[in-house]
């Protein structure tokens, strides 16, 4: 849109007395928890090819800011939970952040910064409370470094909160967790007065998951037999209760209006049973069109969320499964950015548009040597799974099936391409024999690795002291 017709439509929203604005945003994650990386020039064409206009990342990494640059992609960069302590006792060290991290960036044909998320899910039950006193003096900080930086009115801090925060059976009801009243109280306060909305992540798969009484319908948008009837109001999907429970517990803190950005949502597609392509690609269709219908919901009618963010862009290899198996499985796009589903992101393009000139290292697979015996192998396939994502040969996973010779093979081919198939990668102590035709059963992929000759970080450093190690030790056990 251009600035006139945004200036032209924001005359229009005030005219007509709303305070929300009504125009919702379809943006992505982009996580980058992966062994093989696409590089992030290749991510961000593949950004440009979808039209997508706003990306959320979860750090500030150089090689992806610089990517970046240029792109008129609208930017959520992201400070991690750990570096919060820090933030929070020095101003010192918040100038420094946001000089390194936000205005050297900010600048023409830069990276266009609109957003910093401070922390994320800070407030996680889980985490028993570790992060949850630093969040507000961080963001003092960080405000005044914005405001010496002169970015205070262009950058806007914000916290993406898990859903967790707040809880109600009806949305009628909906408070913020007891022992996070105080700091609700300040957090809503400090975006109120500096424009920022409250950021919140909603997974009604993870209901789903979690719970064998969640009625399935109710988690997609295509009517439910499970409607849940909270006074004059009925809510037919879980997304729009888990909604207007956060508008009640905003209500309720005298922020009612406060506007809302969906900070991730999303479906997987391996890894469970509930994980799979076909409720991938419903629950995101169903969501997009739902937003982008700008029905709204009950408790806000026609003020859809301001802007969604996709959980997520591409799958992530080495996030922990701890969550569960479809944790590494949550991208509209697979690692090497092809398509995993049809969707129509509502951006002008009816379908995705796979990634281009991705580099692949060359088609051929490690597989287990069918003339071996293989009765000795599991300690091998332990130390690949440890390495390599063996998620989808568990129960509910795509590869879940595939007999033990298969389940070995796989381990093998995943360590290897993980490894950029280097021939002694593939050796398992003569078990393995590199293949050049496909061995992939039905759904069941055999990954060829990509080359990220374009990114730094991973792949260097303690993790290949480790594999050595711990191949040495593998192979020290096998001796004996
Ligand atoms: C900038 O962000 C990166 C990535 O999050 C972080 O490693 C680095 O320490 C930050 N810079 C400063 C000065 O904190
Ligand atoms: C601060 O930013 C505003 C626009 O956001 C600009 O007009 C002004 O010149 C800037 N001031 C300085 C000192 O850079
Ligand atoms: C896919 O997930 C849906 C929704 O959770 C479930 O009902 C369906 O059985 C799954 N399909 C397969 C083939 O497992
Ligand atoms: C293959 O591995 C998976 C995951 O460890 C396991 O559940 C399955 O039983 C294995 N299949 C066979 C035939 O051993």
């Amino acid at each position: 849109m251009s600035g006139f017709s945004a200036a032209f439509l924001y005359l229009l929203v005030l005219v007509s007395g709303s305070c929300l604005v009504a125009e919702s945003a379809i943006g992505v994650n982009w996580g980058t928890l992966s062994f093989r990386k696409l590089k992030p020039s290749t991510v961000v064409d593949l950004l440009k090819d979808n039209k997508i206009e706003k990306v959320k990342l979860f750090d500030a990494d150089p090689d992806v800011l610089r990517a970046l640059m240029g792109s008129g992609i609208q930017v959520m960069v992201g400070i991690p939970n750990e570096m919060l302590a820090a933030i929070s006792s020095s101003t010192a060290v918040s100038d420094l952040w946001v000089r390194q991290n936000v205005s050297r960036y900010v600048v023409k044909d830069g990276v266009d910064i609109r957003y910093v998320a401070v922390g994320n899910e800070p407030f996680l039950s889980s985490y028993s409370g570790q992060f949850q006193s630093y969040v507000v003096p961080a963001l003092q900080n960080l405000q005044q470094s914005l405001a010496k930086a002169n970015l205070s009115g262009y950058v806007k801090l914000v916290v993406p909160c898990n859903a967790d925060a707040y809880e109600s059976s009806l949305p009628s009801q909906g408070a913020f967790r007891s022992d996070l009243t105080e700091i609700m109280t300040q957090l809503v306060s400090f975006l109120n007065s500096n424009g920022s909305p409250f950021v919140v992540n909603i997974y009604p798969f993870l209901s789903l998951y979690g719970s064998t009484d969640f009625p399935q319908d109710y988690a997609f948008f295509e009517g439910t037999a499970h409607s849940v009837t909270d006074g004059p109001n009925v809510y037919y999907n879980a997304f729009d209760g888990n909604f207007d429970t956060l508008v009640s517990a905003l209500n309720k803190l005298g922020y009612g209006q406060m506007p809302i950005v969906i900070g991730e949502v999303g479906w997987p597609t391996d890894g469970a049973i509930s994980a799979n392509l076909t409720a991938a690609r419903v629950f995101n269709q169903g969501l997009i069109d739902h937003v982008l219908s700008k029905q709204g919901t009950p408790l806000r009618p026609g003020a859809p969320p301001m802007d969604i963010y996709l959980f997520s862009l591409l799958d992530e290899g080495a996030k922990s499964t701890l969550p569960g198996n479809f944790e590494r499985h949550w991208g509209v796009f697979s690692f090497d950015g092809q398509a995993k589903y049809p969707l129509n992101l509502g951006l002008g393009n009816k379908l995705l548009k796979n990634a281009k000139n991705v580099e692949y290292l060359p088609s051929r697979w490690c597989v287990a040597d069918p003339t071996k015996d293989l009765s000795g192998v599991t300690n091998h396939m332990r130390i690949a799974c440890n390495f390599a994502d063996c998620t989808t040969l568990n129960y509910g996973g795509s590869c879940n099936g595939i007999g033990a010779k298969g389940n070995i093979s796989f381990a093998f081919n995943s360590y290897y391409q993980l490894q950029d198939q280097n021939a002694q990668s593939c050796d398992f102590d003569g078990l393995g024999m590199v293949t050049f035709l496909d061995p992939s059963v039905g759904d069941c992929r055999f990954l060829v690795g990509v080359t990220d000759t374009g990114s730094s970080g991973f792949g260097t450093g303690p993790r290949w002291i480790i594999i050595w190690i711990l191949i040495i030790g593998g192979m020290w056990v096998f001796l004996i």
